[in-house]
């Protein structure tokens, strides 16, 4: 998906992404990656996620990024999170204060990012982000994604699959082998659960499908 798609959903307030709690494959599976405590995590394309909170709670320092600086605004406003803000080449960087210190969103585009600034990530956590992006994208989405994370750096790739003849994305179907193909030159990937069936539709309900697979995954960097 193109950037002004995605500007353009977040000035229409088109965003059925969003979840109103943490999501609940981050809190079953994130404790297993036994990452300790005050390690930076990636979040790409984070969005208002409140995944990045969530994570913040358990003690992790976390690095966002999101095209739409609407949104990061909304995160730091709904969740009345002090901070300041800071123009650098990249962007604007939300950084989180006083309770929130250890959390910063760089409102900006996650293919205008360079290793540097993801030195000193350990951790990375993807949901509905490479599900984002459609086919023309993607090889180039996960190539960045592995240009940037550091070596050894681990954590949780959330996607989902259905059938592509009944609706159209985004959230773009991604098989199980396709997500290997486009992962496994950077990362050791793990499949540690899929769930499947009718009422993992969600928010989908009502665009055409009868059912869809979730898969969770565990990144490790090679
Ligand atoms: C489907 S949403 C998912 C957001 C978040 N991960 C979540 O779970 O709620 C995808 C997000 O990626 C952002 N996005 C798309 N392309 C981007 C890019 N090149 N750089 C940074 N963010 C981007 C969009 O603005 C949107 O908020």
């Amino acid at each position: 998906m193109q950037q002004d798609y995605w500007l353009k959903a977040w000035d229409e307030n088109r965003t059925g992404f969003h979840q109103d709690q943490a999501n609940k494959r981050l809190k079953r599976f994130w404790p297993k990656l036994g990452l300790a405590a005050g390690a930076e995590v990636f979040v790409p394309l984070a969005g208002k996620t409140l995944d990045m909170l969530w994570l913040h709670e358990q003690g992790y320092r976390v690095f966002g990024v999101e095209l739409s600086r609407k949104a990061v605004e909304a995160f730091f406003a709904e969740n009345k999170l002090a901070h300041t803000t800071h123009k650098t080449d990249r962007g604007t960087e939300f950084r989180g204060s006083a309770a929130a210190a250890g959390l910063r969103v760089l409102a900006g585009d996650f293919f205008d990012l360079a290793p540097v600034d993801l030195e000193g990530i350990t951790g990375v956590y993807d949901r509905a982000s490479l599900i984002a992006m459609d086919e023309s994208m993607r090889a180039e989405y996960t190539r960045q994604l592995a240009k940037l994370v550091p070596r050894s750096a681990r954590g949780l790739l959330l996607t989902i699959d259905y059938d592509p003849s009944r609706m159209q994305g985004p959230p773009f179907a991604v098989p199980d082998a396709t997500t290997r193909l486009l992962l496994e030159e950077g990362f050791e990937i793990e499949e540690l659960e899929r769930y499947a069936g009718p009422e993992r539709l969600g928010n989908l309900k009502g665009r055409g499908l009868d059912t869809l697979v979730e898969y969770v995954y565990r990144l490790t960097r090679r």
